[in-house]
Protein backbone atom coordinates (compact mmCIF):
# COMPACT_ATOMS: atom_id res chain seq x y z
CA UNK A 1 0.00 0.00 0.00
CA UNK A 2 1.33 3.63 -0.66
CA UNK A 3 2.44 5.74 2.18
CA UNK A 4 0.09 8.83 2.12
CA UNK A 5 1.39 12.31 1.11
CA UNK A 6 2.95 14.01 3.62
CA UNK A 7 0.84 16.78 5.41
CA UNK A 8 2.68 19.92 6.42
CA UNK A 9 3.48 19.15 10.46
CA UNK A 10 1.30 21.50 12.86
CA UNK A 11 4.15 23.06 15.25
CA UNK A 12 1.23 24.67 16.84
CA UNK A 13 -1.75 26.23 15.69
CA UNK A 14 -1.54 29.58 15.60
CA UNK A 15 -3.92 32.29 17.37
CA UNK A 16 -3.62 35.90 18.28
CA UNK A 17 -4.55 37.61 21.50
CA UNK A 18 -8.30 37.89 19.97
CA UNK A 19 -8.54 34.19 19.29
CA UNK A 20 -7.99 35.09 15.75
CA UNK A 21 -6.27 32.50 14.11
CA UNK A 22 -4.00 32.77 11.55
CA UNK A 23 -4.91 31.53 7.59
CA UNK A 24 -4.07 34.01 4.77
CA UNK A 25 -0.62 35.16 3.96
CA UNK A 26 -0.60 38.19 1.53
CA UNK A 27 2.82 37.78 -0.07
CA UNK A 28 4.33 41.15 -1.52
CA UNK A 29 6.71 40.62 -3.90
CA UNK A 30 8.02 44.03 -4.42
CA UNK A 31 7.17 47.32 -3.82
CA UNK A 32 7.38 48.92 -7.08
CA UNK A 33 4.77 50.19 -9.09
CA UNK A 34 3.93 51.41 -12.57
CA UNK A 35 1.05 53.13 -11.85
CA UNK A 36 0.85 56.24 -9.10
CA UNK A 37 -2.74 55.70 -8.07
CA UNK A 38 -3.26 58.81 -5.69
CA UNK A 39 -5.09 56.41 -2.72
CA UNK A 40 -1.83 54.67 -2.73
CA UNK A 41 0.88 55.93 -4.27
CA UNK A 42 0.26 59.64 -5.04
CA UNK A 43 2.24 60.83 -7.89
CA UNK A 44 3.90 63.79 -5.83
CA UNK A 45 5.08 61.33 -3.15
CA UNK A 46 6.81 58.66 -5.33
CA UNK A 47 8.77 60.21 -7.86
CA UNK A 48 10.74 57.63 -10.26
CA UNK A 49 13.90 58.29 -7.82
CA UNK A 50 12.07 57.06 -4.74
CA UNK A 51 14.12 54.89 -2.78
CA UNK A 52 12.48 51.77 -3.42
CA UNK A 53 13.33 48.44 -2.26
CA UNK A 54 16.93 47.56 -4.36
CA UNK A 55 17.56 43.74 -5.57
CA UNK A 56 19.45 42.45 -2.25
CA UNK A 57 16.73 43.59 0.02
CA UNK A 58 14.49 41.67 -1.51
CA UNK A 59 13.87 37.96 -0.53
CA UNK A 60 14.44 35.55 -3.43
CA UNK A 61 11.71 33.00 -4.49
CA UNK A 62 13.89 30.48 -1.97
CA UNK A 63 13.08 32.39 0.90
CA UNK A 64 9.77 33.15 0.41
CA UNK A 65 8.95 29.79 -0.51
CA UNK A 66 10.68 28.67 2.73
CA UNK A 67 8.41 31.36 4.67
CA UNK A 68 5.49 30.38 2.70
CA UNK A 69 5.72 26.70 3.55
CA UNK A 70 6.00 27.64 7.64
CA UNK A 71 3.18 29.47 7.12
CA UNK A 72 1.05 26.29 5.74
CA UNK A 73 2.78 24.31 8.55
CA UNK A 74 0.80 26.97 11.03
CA UNK A 75 -2.71 26.84 9.42
CA UNK A 76 -2.56 28.98 6.37
CA UNK A 77 -4.56 28.10 3.56
CA UNK A 78 -4.38 30.82 1.28
CA UNK A 79 -2.17 32.56 -0.14
CA UNK A 80 -2.34 35.78 -1.94
CA UNK A 81 0.74 37.64 -4.04
CA UNK A 82 0.55 41.39 -4.29
CA UNK A 83 2.89 44.61 -4.92
CA UNK A 84 3.42 47.33 -5.48
CA UNK A 85 2.38 45.65 -9.03
CA UNK A 86 3.62 41.87 -8.44
CA UNK A 87 3.49 41.57 -12.45
CA UNK A 88 6.98 43.34 -12.15
CA UNK A 89 8.63 41.06 -10.73
CA UNK A 90 11.11 39.01 -12.61
CA UNK A 91 10.06 35.48 -13.75
CA UNK A 92 7.30 35.45 -11.28
CA UNK A 93 5.75 32.55 -12.48
CA UNK A 94 8.38 30.53 -11.17
CA UNK A 95 7.15 31.92 -7.73
CA UNK A 96 3.79 30.67 -8.44
CA UNK A 97 4.75 26.97 -9.12
CA UNK A 98 6.82 26.33 -6.12
CA UNK A 99 3.86 28.32 -3.84
CA UNK A 100 1.05 25.79 -5.74
CA UNK A 101 3.29 23.09 -4.84
CA UNK A 102 3.18 23.54 -0.60
CA UNK A 103 1.33 20.75 0.79
CA UNK A 104 -1.71 22.84 2.81
CA UNK A 105 -2.64 25.36 0.36
CA UNK A 106 -5.54 25.27 -0.86
CA UNK A 107 -5.87 28.65 -2.76
CA UNK A 108 -3.36 30.41 -4.49
CA UNK A 109 -4.59 34.55 -6.02
CA UNK A 110 -2.51 37.44 -7.38
CA UNK A 111 -4.01 41.47 -7.20
CA UNK A 112 -2.45 43.33 -10.19
CA UNK A 113 -3.30 46.11 -12.00
CA UNK A 114 -3.93 44.04 -15.08
CA UNK A 115 -1.48 46.30 -17.44
CA UNK A 116 1.20 43.42 -18.00
CA UNK A 117 -1.46 40.28 -18.14
CA UNK A 118 -1.15 40.07 -21.85
CA UNK A 119 1.92 38.52 -21.61
CA UNK A 120 1.86 36.81 -18.26
CA UNK A 121 -1.59 35.36 -17.62
CA UNK A 122 -0.93 32.25 -19.41
CA UNK A 123 2.44 31.64 -17.70
CA UNK A 124 0.80 32.31 -14.17
CA UNK A 125 -2.02 30.23 -14.86
CA UNK A 126 0.51 27.33 -16.20
CA UNK A 127 1.98 27.68 -13.05
CA UNK A 128 -0.44 27.03 -11.38
CA UNK A 129 -2.37 30.54 -9.91
CA UNK A 130 -5.68 29.53 -9.41
CA UNK A 131 -7.52 33.31 -8.96
CA UNK A 132 -7.01 37.03 -9.96
CA UNK A 133 -8.00 40.22 -8.91
CA UNK A 134 -7.32 43.09 -11.11
CA UNK A 135 -7.70 46.71 -10.06
CA UNK A 136 -9.91 49.20 -12.19
CA UNK A 137 -11.34 51.99 -10.73
CA UNK A 138 -12.64 53.24 -13.67
CA UNK A 139 -13.84 52.91 -17.35
CA UNK A 140 -13.89 56.32 -18.40
CA UNK A 141 -10.55 56.88 -20.12
CA UNK A 142 -9.53 60.48 -18.58
CA UNK A 143 -10.90 59.40 -15.08
CA UNK A 144 -9.09 56.07 -15.31
CA UNK A 145 -5.70 57.79 -16.19
CA UNK A 146 -6.12 60.54 -13.19
CA UNK A 147 -6.92 57.04 -10.56
CA UNK A 148 -3.44 55.72 -12.44
CA UNK A 149 -1.35 59.00 -12.02
CA UNK A 150 -1.55 59.82 -15.85
CA UNK A 151 0.08 56.33 -16.41
CA UNK A 152 -2.48 53.74 -17.04
CA UNK A 153 -4.44 53.30 -19.98
CA UNK A 154 -7.79 51.88 -19.37
CA UNK A 155 -7.70 49.96 -22.96
CA UNK A 156 -4.67 47.88 -21.51
CA UNK A 157 -6.34 46.58 -18.24
CA UNK A 158 -9.80 45.74 -20.41
CA UNK A 159 -7.02 43.93 -22.69
CA UNK A 160 -5.63 42.56 -19.47
CA UNK A 161 -8.57 41.14 -18.60
CA UNK A 162 -9.58 39.41 -22.03
CA UNK A 163 -6.28 37.85 -22.12
CA UNK A 164 -6.97 36.54 -18.73
CA UNK A 165 -10.07 35.15 -19.88
CA UNK A 166 -8.48 33.47 -22.74
CA UNK A 167 -5.68 32.13 -20.39
CA UNK A 168 -8.56 30.23 -18.47
CA UNK A 169 -9.15 32.67 -15.09
CA UNK A 170 -13.07 32.50 -14.42
CA UNK A 171 -14.77 34.80 -11.89
CA UNK A 172 -12.14 37.19 -12.30
CA UNK A 173 -12.61 39.70 -9.39
CA UNK A 174 -12.40 43.78 -10.28
CA UNK A 175 -11.40 46.43 -7.47
CA UNK A 176 -12.75 49.30 -7.61
CA UNK A 177 -11.52 52.10 -4.68
CA UNK A 178 -14.50 54.78 -4.74
CA UNK A 179 -13.39 58.43 -4.15
CA UNK A 180 -16.24 61.40 -3.43
CA UNK A 181 -15.35 64.00 -6.40
CA UNK A 182 -13.31 61.90 -8.30
CA UNK A 183 -14.83 58.31 -9.39
CA UNK A 184 -18.41 57.88 -7.49
CA UNK A 185 -20.14 58.05 -11.16
CA UNK A 186 -18.18 55.07 -12.41
CA UNK A 187 -19.86 52.29 -10.26
CA UNK A 188 -22.92 51.74 -12.29
CA UNK A 189 -20.82 51.94 -15.36
CA UNK A 190 -18.60 49.37 -13.98
CA UNK A 191 -21.81 47.14 -12.60
CA UNK A 192 -23.12 47.84 -16.20
CA UNK A 193 -20.12 46.83 -17.76
CA UNK A 194 -19.31 42.97 -16.06
CA UNK A 195 -23.27 42.69 -15.47
CA UNK A 196 -23.27 39.10 -16.87
CA UNK A 197 -20.10 38.30 -17.61
CA UNK A 198 -19.21 35.87 -15.03
CA UNK A 199 -16.62 38.35 -13.35
CA UNK A 200 -17.12 40.16 -9.84
CA UNK A 201 -16.80 43.44 -9.13
CA UNK A 202 -16.32 44.87 -6.06
CA UNK A 203 -16.59 48.05 -4.86
CA UNK A 204 -13.25 49.70 -1.58
CA UNK A 205 -14.14 52.17 0.35
CA UNK A 206 -11.41 54.66 0.67
CA UNK A 207 -9.20 53.80 3.37
CA UNK A 208 -6.89 55.92 5.31
CA UNK A 209 -3.61 52.97 4.79
CA UNK A 210 -0.43 54.86 4.86
CA UNK A 211 0.76 58.45 5.71
CA UNK A 212 1.02 60.17 2.32
CA UNK A 213 -2.50 59.60 0.58
CA UNK A 214 -4.04 63.00 2.04
CA UNK A 215 -7.14 60.78 3.40
CA UNK A 216 -10.13 62.62 4.97
CA UNK A 217 -13.46 60.92 5.70
CA UNK A 218 -15.17 63.45 3.44
CA UNK A 219 -13.28 61.31 0.43
CA UNK A 220 -14.87 58.18 1.38
CA UNK A 221 -17.85 56.51 -0.32
CA UNK A 222 -20.00 54.74 2.37
CA UNK A 223 -20.66 51.21 0.82
CA UNK A 224 -24.55 51.33 1.37
CA UNK A 225 -24.17 54.83 -1.20
CA UNK A 226 -22.80 52.89 -3.78
CA UNK A 227 -25.29 49.95 -3.37
CA UNK A 228 -28.20 52.24 -3.46
CA UNK A 229 -26.86 53.65 -6.50
CA UNK A 230 -26.65 50.29 -8.35
CA UNK A 231 -30.33 49.39 -6.30
CA UNK A 232 -31.92 51.80 -8.58
CA UNK A 233 -31.40 50.34 -12.11
CA UNK A 234 -31.31 46.38 -10.79
CA UNK A 235 -32.65 44.68 -8.05
CA UNK A 236 -30.52 43.07 -5.58
CA UNK A 237 -29.87 40.21 -2.77
CA UNK A 238 -27.81 40.51 -0.11
CA UNK A 239 -26.08 36.82 0.23
CA UNK A 240 -24.89 34.92 3.64
CA UNK A 241 -20.76 35.36 3.32
CA UNK A 242 -19.29 32.71 0.98
CA UNK A 243 -17.01 31.65 4.48
CA UNK A 244 -15.82 33.12 7.63
CA UNK A 245 -14.32 36.29 7.75
CA UNK A 246 -14.95 37.07 4.26
CA UNK A 247 -14.15 40.69 3.39
CA UNK A 248 -16.52 41.55 0.36
CA UNK A 249 -20.58 41.68 1.44
CA UNK A 250 -21.96 39.99 -1.44
CA UNK A 251 -25.00 40.91 -3.57
CA UNK A 252 -26.17 39.00 -6.28
CA UNK A 253 -28.66 40.52 -9.02
CA UNK A 254 -31.79 38.82 -8.85
CA UNK A 255 -31.92 38.49 -13.00
CA UNK A 256 -28.97 35.99 -12.77
CA UNK A 257 -26.92 38.34 -13.95
CA UNK A 258 -24.33 37.58 -11.49
CA UNK A 259 -23.00 39.29 -8.26
CA UNK A 260 -21.63 42.24 -6.86
CA UNK A 261 -19.61 42.98 -3.88
CA UNK A 262 -18.19 45.84 -1.07
CA UNK A 263 -15.51 46.00 1.37
CA UNK A 264 -16.06 48.33 3.93
CA UNK A 265 -13.81 48.66 6.17
CA UNK A 266 -14.36 52.48 7.06
CA UNK A 267 -18.32 52.14 7.49
CA UNK A 268 -18.59 48.22 8.37
CA UNK A 269 -14.91 47.37 10.24
CA UNK A 270 -14.01 43.65 9.93
CA UNK A 271 -11.54 43.60 12.57
CA UNK A 272 -12.99 40.97 14.43
CA UNK A 273 -12.69 37.96 11.85
CA UNK A 274 -9.23 39.20 10.23
CA UNK A 275 -7.17 36.07 9.82
CA UNK A 276 -4.90 37.71 7.26
CA UNK A 277 -1.42 38.53 7.61
CA UNK A 278 1.32 40.34 5.33
CA UNK A 279 4.56 39.55 4.28
CA UNK A 280 6.76 42.69 2.88
CA UNK A 281 8.96 42.06 0.06
CA UNK A 282 11.83 42.71 2.61
CA UNK A 283 10.74 39.96 4.64
CA UNK A 284 8.53 41.76 7.43
CA UNK A 285 5.47 40.33 8.80
CA UNK A 286 2.76 42.65 9.24
CA UNK A 287 -0.26 41.74 11.47
CA UNK A 288 -2.74 44.79 10.15
CA UNK A 289 -2.70 46.69 7.27
CA UNK A 290 -2.22 49.82 9.58
CA UNK A 291 0.79 48.38 11.33
CA UNK A 292 3.42 50.82 12.41
CA UNK A 293 6.00 48.41 11.75
CA UNK A 294 7.02 44.73 11.06
CA UNK A 295 8.33 42.05 12.63
CA UNK A 296 11.98 40.81 11.07
CA UNK A 297 11.73 37.52 9.55
CA UNK A 298 14.39 38.08 6.76
CA UNK A 299 17.36 38.72 9.44
CA UNK A 300 16.31 35.42 11.10
CA UNK A 301 15.74 33.37 7.73
CA UNK A 302 19.20 34.54 6.11
CA UNK A 303 20.94 33.97 9.73
CA UNK A 304 20.22 30.51 9.45
CA UNK A 305 17.04 29.69 11.85
CA UNK A 306 15.58 26.21 10.53
CA UNK A 307 12.08 25.77 10.21
CA UNK A 308 10.93 25.00 13.75
CA UNK A 309 12.65 28.37 15.08
CA UNK A 310 11.16 30.39 12.34
CA UNK A 311 7.63 28.84 13.09
CA UNK A 312 8.04 29.71 16.92
CA UNK A 313 9.26 33.72 16.25
CA UNK A 314 5.68 33.63 14.06
CA UNK A 315 3.44 32.25 16.41
CA UNK A 316 5.10 34.10 19.00
CA UNK A 317 4.70 37.04 16.89
CA UNK A 318 0.94 36.25 16.06
CA UNK A 319 -0.36 35.64 19.54
CA UNK A 320 0.62 38.88 20.72
CA UNK A 321 -1.61 40.54 18.01
CA UNK A 322 -4.28 42.51 19.37
CA UNK A 323 -4.99 44.87 15.86
CA UNK A 324 -8.15 46.00 14.90
CA UNK A 325 -7.66 49.45 13.64
CA UNK A 326 -10.69 49.56 11.96
CA UNK A 327 -12.80 49.24 14.61
CA UNK A 328 -10.83 51.95 16.06
CA UNK A 329 -10.13 54.07 13.60
CA UNK A 330 -11.59 57.16 15.49
CA UNK A 331 -10.08 56.93 18.35
CA UNK A 332 -6.66 55.49 17.13
CA UNK A 333 -6.27 57.79 13.85
CA UNK A 334 -4.72 61.05 15.03
CA UNK A 335 -2.72 59.26 17.65
CA UNK A 336 -0.51 56.67 15.03
CA UNK A 337 1.48 58.92 12.33
CA UNK A 338 4.20 56.27 11.22
CA UNK A 339 1.40 53.63 9.46
CA UNK A 340 3.10 51.00 6.91
CA UNK A 341 2.29 52.38 3.18
CA UNK A 342 -0.13 49.91 1.11
CA UNK A 343 1.93 49.13 -1.64
CA UNK A 344 5.00 48.14 1.21
CA UNK A 345 2.38 45.41 2.38
CA UNK A 346 -0.07 44.50 -0.51
CA UNK A 347 -3.26 45.33 -0.59
P1 LIG B 1 -10.70 36.87 -1.61
O1 LIG B 1 -11.87 36.74 -0.73
O2 LIG B 1 -9.59 35.93 -1.26
O3 LIG B 1 -11.00 36.82 -3.04
O4 LIG B 1 -10.03 38.26 -1.42
P2 LIG B 1 -10.46 39.47 -0.55
O5 LIG B 1 -11.94 39.59 -0.48
O6 LIG B 1 -9.64 39.46 0.70
O7 LIG B 1 -10.08 40.63 -1.45
P3 LIG B 1 -8.71 41.24 -1.82
O8 LIG B 1 -7.62 40.42 -1.28
O9 LIG B 1 -8.74 41.51 -3.27
O10 LIG B 1 -8.82 42.57 -1.01
C1 LIG B 1 -9.49 43.63 -1.58
C2 LIG B 1 -9.20 44.89 -0.85
O11 LIG B 1 -9.87 44.85 0.41
C3 LIG B 1 -7.74 45.13 -0.51
O12 LIG B 1 -7.06 45.66 -1.58
C4 LIG B 1 -7.90 46.10 0.62
O13 LIG B 1 -8.20 47.36 0.07
C5 LIG B 1 -9.13 45.56 1.33
N1 LIG B 1 -8.73 44.65 2.38
C6 LIG B 1 -8.34 43.34 2.23
N2 LIG B 1 -7.99 42.82 3.40
C7 LIG B 1 -8.15 43.80 4.32
C8 LIG B 1 -7.93 43.87 5.71
O14 LIG B 1 -7.49 42.92 6.35
N3 LIG B 1 -8.22 45.04 6.32
C9 LIG B 1 -8.69 46.09 5.66
N4 LIG B 1 -8.94 47.17 6.37
N5 LIG B 1 -8.89 46.07 4.33
C10 LIG B 1 -8.62 44.95 3.67
N1 LIG C 1 -8.05 52.43 0.17
C1 LIG C 1 -8.67 51.31 -0.29
N2 LIG C 1 -8.09 50.40 -1.07
C2 LIG C 1 -6.82 50.62 -1.42
N3 LIG C 1 -5.98 49.90 -2.19
C3 LIG C 1 -4.79 50.53 -2.22
N4 LIG C 1 -4.84 51.66 -1.49
C4 LIG C 1 -6.10 51.74 -0.98
C5 LIG C 1 -6.76 52.66 -0.16
N5 LIG C 1 -6.15 53.76 0.31
C6 LIG C 1 -6.35 48.64 -2.81
C7 LIG C 1 -6.91 48.78 -4.18
C8 LIG C 1 -6.03 48.00 -5.05
C9 LIG C 1 -5.32 47.10 -4.10
C10 LIG C 1 -3.97 46.69 -4.54
O1 LIG C 1 -5.22 47.82 -2.92
O2 LIG C 1 -8.08 48.04 -4.21
O3 LIG C 1 -6.81 47.27 -5.93
FE1 LIG D 1 0.20 50.41 -7.86
FE2 LIG D 1 -1.80 48.98 -6.88
FE3 LIG D 1 -0.78 51.01 -5.46
FE4 LIG D 1 -2.17 51.53 -7.65
S1 LIG D 1 -2.96 50.54 -5.79
S2 LIG D 1 -0.20 52.47 -7.08
S3 LIG D 1 -1.65 49.83 -8.97
S4 LIG D 1 0.28 49.14 -6.01
FE1 LIG E 1 -7.34 43.15 9.90
FE2 LIG E 1 -6.13 45.42 10.59
FE3 LIG E 1 -7.82 45.33 8.50
FE4 LIG E 1 -8.75 45.14 10.99
S1 LIG E 1 -7.74 46.91 10.09
S2 LIG E 1 -9.35 43.90 9.23
S3 LIG E 1 -7.10 43.96 11.97
S4 LIG E 1 -5.84 44.27 8.69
Amino acid sequence: MNAPLPTPVRIRAATDARGRPLRDLRISVLDRCNFRCPYCMPADQYPEHHPFLQRHDLLSFEEIERLARVFAGLGVRKLRLTGGEPLLRRDLPLLVAKLAAIPGVEDLALTTNGVLLPRLAAPLRAAGLQRLTVSLDALDPAIFSRLSGQRGDVAEVLAGIAAAERAGFAAIKINCVVMRGVNEGEPLKLAAHFRGSGHLVRFIEYMDVGTLNDWRSERVVPSAEVLAQIAEHWELRALEPGYRGEVAQRHAYLDGAGEIGFISSVSVPFCGECTRARLSADGQLYTCLFAREGFDLRGPLRDGHDDAALAALITGRWSLRDDRYSERRDELRGAIRDRVEMYHVGG
